[in-house]
């Protein structure tokens, strides 16, 4: 049982307590129905008080049980919340710290309540592709009107309870306490004062629910949300339920939230959410890194390199109110980095997206400097130099020359070996790789490259760093590209070979585009510069000539045709603009490329464009979890939906791929193989697929 019971007097105080956050596991509600049943048999109580343990209220359904039978044994939530409305005694809930989803409607189902000021509440429900499944879409805007409850169901956001207090006839609360030290005194003695009043419990359910304007509120709420909510169905089904509460009677408006959320929970945006969320909380875990694991102090950090990415880097900390030392081989080098920090924080002050106080205070803690010994501080060194092993093997010779002992050394190399950079050093323990993704201080994504020898306390601080720095933080193992390039390179692979068979860039960017992805790999090759691509593929013409690629991408660059940045590539450019033009040119240059190589264009559908694109990160995702490189495939999807636009709503290559169901992915796969203008030993599918195909199971675990 997770729910305490104690008797203060007249008084019976249950005490919802399942840490972290008191969710309403079966467990917790079975623990409420016999606290309550407790208190309704023992005559000597007259009233009774709930509240939560520790740091929550109630923060709502238990997550692990979405989608198994146990959220729906009972007691269930809707069965609990009835056992309280029901209650021949007054029931206060004491509201503090959180109060959200199911926590909320359990609120709402009590007679009274009383909230601790700084409470977070909210109904976050629309965040996992649902609706608030236990009357919330009912109850809510009955207390709080049908405006105010429908903004905070649809946006999921929490709202502080001073604020909720104050609108205007809001029955939400009956009473905000001067005080969270305060609240359970308060509780208690609102509990006693309407005991002794008797009469009437007052109930949720018999307010009234109107809107003045009726309907033509309620098109024009469909119309705002609906434009704003491609792709997820939820938010419109949010302001479809509470439209019904202001035209059924409460049951039946009751019955139609529940209709709305089973089919909800059924639909794959849903199902994406959910995966994403707890993949979200799982990718901050190592599997033989405890959580208690000692971590190092990070006071002060230092930034090698004033680049592309040593600036965005330096902000990361900066915004985190971490003072950071950024050196460069020359004063120019560093100026001109300094010049961008100041012009992106100008840029955010000019939006009002920060303060210029707060931007002074920023730009206060970043020191520059052209001297090692200006690093002999540093609790963590990141090195963001250019990406050439010679350039990095003088920078940490150096770094381990001068560093403090227990300094953490990192790398943001995005292709070198991390193990020999650590090898440059005495000390591979405090070496680890650090790849943050650009604009390094907009992208969530950072991969935490584990060397072999990387401490475990190295990994804990890092993550615990990445985490201050609002990052999601992936480990991936060392190998070429990691988790994120390491796939990128076969979708690269496969829109190259989609050219040579008979595709446009501009069709093969506008299916992959309306599948999800934000751009489609032309648009985002000439956005980051078709010349880095070139670059990689050049350096593993030698090491890896095996590898079959189609040339267009390499002619294209011979054009000098490196994308945005030369006002051609993929597309045609205007000046100063970003609108991709088809060109004609390119196609013609893919066409004169078809015919070299014999081969007659077919019309490609649009199908088997997303399929061999998306398909490619699955089958290596597949190899790199064989590799150990990722420890799960959720760390996989974590790596798409955060740094490469996978779209939010298919749940990344990995989930979407265990929707599709693996023998399909792998018949489709072994279809491919048979395609002879493509790589038909890539398309074998890989090993842990067809280990999971012959074991029935239809996703990646
Ligand atoms: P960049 O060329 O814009 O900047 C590199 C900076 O390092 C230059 O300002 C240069 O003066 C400085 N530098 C070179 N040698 C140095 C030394 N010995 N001591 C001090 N400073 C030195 O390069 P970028 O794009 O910022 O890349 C840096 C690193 O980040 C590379 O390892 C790259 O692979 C990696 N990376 C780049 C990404 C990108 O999109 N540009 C994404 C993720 C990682």
């Amino acid at each position: 049982m997770t729910a305490e019971y104690k008797v203060h007097g007249d008084v019976a105080v249950i005490t919802m307590s399942n840490p972290p956050v008191n969710g309403l596991g079966h467990a917790t509600r079975a623990g409420i129905t016999s606290a309550l049943a407790k208190a309704l048999e023992d005559a000597a109580v007259k009233a009774i008080v709930i509240t939560g343990a520790g740091k929550a209220f109630s923060g709502g359904a238990d997550i692990k049980e979405f989608g198994s039978p146990k959220a729906l044994q009972d007691p269930n939530l809707l069965s609990v919340i009835l056992a309280l409305e029901a209650s021949s005694k007054p029931i206060v809930a004491a509201i503090h710290s959180v109060c959200m989803g199911g926590g909320l409607e359990l609120a709402l189902g009590c007679h009274y309540r009383v909230a601790a000021p700084g409470t977070q509440v909210a109904l976050p429900e629309v965040k996992l592709g649902l609706i608030p499944g236990a009357g919330g879409t009912q109850r809510l805007p009955r207390v709080l009107g049908v405006e105010a409850a429908l903004n905070l169901i649809v946006s999921g956001q929490p709202v502080p309870s001073e604020l909720l207090a104050q609108a205007p006839g809001q029955k939400l609360f009956d009473k905000l306490a001067a005080s969270p030290e305060s609240l359970m005194d308060e509780a208690v003695a609102l509990a006693r004062e309407v005991a002794a009043k008797g009469g009437d419990l007052p109930l949720v359910r018999n307010l009234p629910c109107k809107h003045p304007q009726g309907d033509a509120y309620f098109q024009f709420a469909k119309n705002m949300v609906g434009g704003m909510s491609k792709n997820f169905p939820a938010p419109l089904k949010c302001v479809e339920a509470v439209q019904a509460a202001t035209k059924l009677k409460f049951d039946d408006g009751m019955a139609k939230e529940r209709e709305i959320f089973l089919a909800l929970m059924m639909t794959p945006e849903s199902a994406a959410l959910r995966h994403l969320f707890v993949a979200e909380r799982a990718a901050s875990k190592i599997p033989d890194v405890p959580e208690d694991t000692p971590k190092r102090e990070i006071k002060t950090v230092g930034v090698i390199g004033a680049g592309t990415m040593g600036g965005g880097i330096a902000m990361n900390f900066l915004n985190a109110g971490v003072p950071v030392t950024m050196l460069e081989m020359k004063q120019e080098a560093l100026d001109r980095g300094v010049a961008t920090i100041k012009k992106n924080y100008e840029a955010q002050v000019k939006k009002g997206k920060l303060k210029q106080d707060k931007y002074e205070q920023r730009m206060a803690l970043l020191k520059t400097t052209l001297s090692y010994d200006d690093l002999k501080g540093a609790d963590l060194i990141i090195e963001a130099v250019f990406e050439e092993l010679g350039v990095k093997e003088k920078v940490f010779t150096q770094l381990d020359a001068i560093a403090k002992p227990g300094a953490i050394l990192a790398s943001n190399t995005s292709t070198l070996d991390v193990d020999k950079i650590a090898a440059f050093t005495k000390r591979p323990q405090d070496v680890v790789g650090m790849h943050f993704f650009s604009p390094a201080n907009v992208m969530k994504l950072l991969e935490v490259v584990r060397g072999a020898k990387t401490g475990k306390d190295v990994m804990a601080t890092v993550m615990a760093i990445a985490k201050k720095i609002k990052k999601t933080a992936v480990v991936s193992g060392v190998c070429d590209g990691f988790i994120g390039n390491r796939m990128i390179e076969q979708y690269s692979r496969q829109a190259g070979f989609l050219l040579d068979e008979g595709a446009t860039p501009q069709q093969v960017d506008k299916a992959i585009e309306k599948f999800g992805f934000a751009m489609g790999p032309f648009r985002m090759g000439d956005l980051a510069g078709n010349d880095i691509g070139w670059a990689i593929r050049k350096r593993r013409a030698t090491e890896r000539a095996e590898m079959k690629y189609s040339k267009t991408a390499d002619k294209l660059c011979e054009l000098g045709r490196f994308g945005q940045k030369t006002g051609a590539g993929w597309y045609d450019y205007q000046a100063g603009k970003r609108d991709a033009i088809p060109s004609d040119l390119v196609n013609k240059m893919i066409e004169d490329h078809r015919k070299e190589l014999g081969i007659t264009p077919r019309k490609i559908s649009d199908e088997e464009i997303v399929q061999r694109l998306v398909y490619a990160l699955v089958n290596e995702g597949a190899h790199i979890l064989e590799d150990g490189i990722a420890s799960k495939a959720g760390d996989i999807d974590m790596v798409y939906l955060t740094g490469y636009g996978f779209p939010m709503h298919r749940g990344g290559p990995m989930h979407y791929a265990s929707q599709v169901g693996l023998y399909n992915v792998a018949e489709t796969m072994k279809r491919f193989a048979r395609n002879p203008h493509d790589d038909a030993n890539f398309w074998q599918p890989a090993p842990l697929i067809q280990k999971l195909v012959a074991e029935g199971k239809g996703g990646f675990a």
